[in-house]
């Protein structure tokens, strides 16, 4: 047994710098557990909402000190002497407090702190990797990394439309080999780009930020840099890209800076079919914008067959918005962030209704995070495919490759 005695949260900082929430949930035996949440920069319009402070004399108005006071009286009212494995019930008391549709009330931050801290702590309870807790004993699969080596978009300071190039080390017969992989080709890149006199400075999620002639270099750099690590870019390592197009969505036409003319959705999609066709490419998240959804029927139907077609703004962990892309056969792929719905059952709602309909699911981090690595343990527990948690540098996106290389190694 476990009951919910007390819960601490406080203000730390994520990875670029601004507040977030860590929450601590105490029990009566005196367990704890906890969990951090993070936060995104090109983050859809129909995510829940993110509560924060907004008092200009604070950290520019992010601080989450509302959030705090609220965990420590209206949600600890609530589920103090809760049974702590009985998540589910955790979980719609945190959605009936807030009782709005996109979590305004109280944040999805705030909920999302209470529900995986809540969680991490069941987990010790029951003595079991939380992997384990989530999945229970058939879970056994690592996911292929998609590991982000160039960052433009949102997550940069540069020219470059596409959001993120990620190697996909398809044919790594470990998660250890393909991590290993993925450094190697990351220190490879970084040797080609200095000998172009590119900068090697990074981004959000650790990705290099040069500058680049347009948004095909960047695709060049990466075929070279593979084979110098003496892989096959199309057995080995293939390349992901996130366009995260809804950010040049201007009415209803994608305004690419290296491009005069902005595109309507069709050449969008010729656009990126032809990418496809040059380009040993693994997956495109979010080719279309959030709310094109002719858009999206027509990359679905051209790239279903090769690539992965990835919703993410699209989606929004939502399963209402998942349900109506199946039914409009726009995608073949969800990204799932947690943060992006505010708790942890309806996340894995959503992963079930997507494995329900062959949705394939990739676990992912946010632009801004914290050294907290549940994503990892929600990957493995639920039998996802692949991840995306950024680069093989800076520690916050480590810290999730980290622990799946310890889970691989425990199991083998
Ligand atoms: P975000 O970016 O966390 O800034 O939203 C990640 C993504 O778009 O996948
Ligand atoms: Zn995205």
């Amino acid at each position: 047994m476990g009951i919910i005695e007390s819960i601490k949260a406080y203000e730390i900082l994520d990875s670029r710098g601004v507040p977030t929430l860590l929450t601590e949930i105490v029990l009566d035996n005196g367990i704890k557990g906890s969990a951090a949440v993070p936060s995104g920069a090109s983050t859809g319009i129909h995510e829940a909402l993110e509560l924060r402070d907004n008092d200009k004399k604070r950290y520019n108005g992010k601080g989450v000190l509302k959030n705090i006071e609220l965990i420590n009286s209206l949600i600890l009212d609530a589920i103090q002497g809760l049974d702590i494995r009985d998540q589910k019930n955790i979980d719609s008391i945190l959605l009936r407090l807030d009782a709005t549709k996109n979590k305004s009330k109280l944040g999805a931050n705030t909920l999302l702190s209470v529900s995986l801290a809540a969680a991490n702590t069941a987990a010790k309870v029951n003595n079991l990797e939380l992997y384990q807790y989530i999945g229970g004993i058939n879970t056994n699969l690592l996911p292929i990394p998609l590991v982000n080596v160039i960052n433009g978009g949102a997550h940069a300071n540069n020219n470059l439309d596409i959001q993120e190039y990620m190697l996909a080390p398809l044919g790594a017969k470990t998660f250890n080999e393909a991590i290993r992989w993925c450094s190697e080709i990351f220190f490879n890149l970084k040797e080609l780009l200095k000998s172009n006199n590119y900068s090697t400075s990074v981004g959000d999620e650790g990705g290099f930020a040069s500058n680049f002639k347009n948004n095909y270099e960047p695709l060049e750099f990466l075929l070279k840099a593979i084979r110098k690590s003496k892989l096959s870019p199309e057995k080995d390592v293939r390349i992901s890209l996130d366009v995260a197009s809804s950010e040049f969505y201007k009415q209803n036409k994608y305004k690419l800076t290296a491009v005069q003319k902005p595109f309507d959705s069709q050449k969008m999609v010729s656009f990126l079919s032809d990418i496809v066709k040059k380009y040993p490419i693994f997956s495109i998240e979010d080719g279309c914008a959030e709310d094109d959804w002719q858009g999206w029927k027509y990359l679905n139907s051209q790239l279903k067959n090769s690539i992965f077609v990835v919703g993410d703004d699209l989606f929004v962990t939502d399963k209402n918005r998942l349900a109506k892309g199946i039914k409009n056969n726009a995608a073949n792929t969800i990204l799932v962030k947690p943060n992006q719905i505010g708790t942890l059952t309806e996340t894995l709602d959503t992963i079930s209704l997507a494995k329900e309909n062959n949705i394939e699911t990739i676990i992912s981090h946010r632009s801004g995070e914290t050294e907290d690595n549940f994503i990892a343990d929600l990957c493995v527990g639920t039998n996802s495919k692949m991840i995306k948690t950024g680069s093989v540098t800076r520690s916050e996106r480590c810290s999730k490759y980290n622990r799946l290389l310890v889970i691989e190694r425990n199991n083998n």
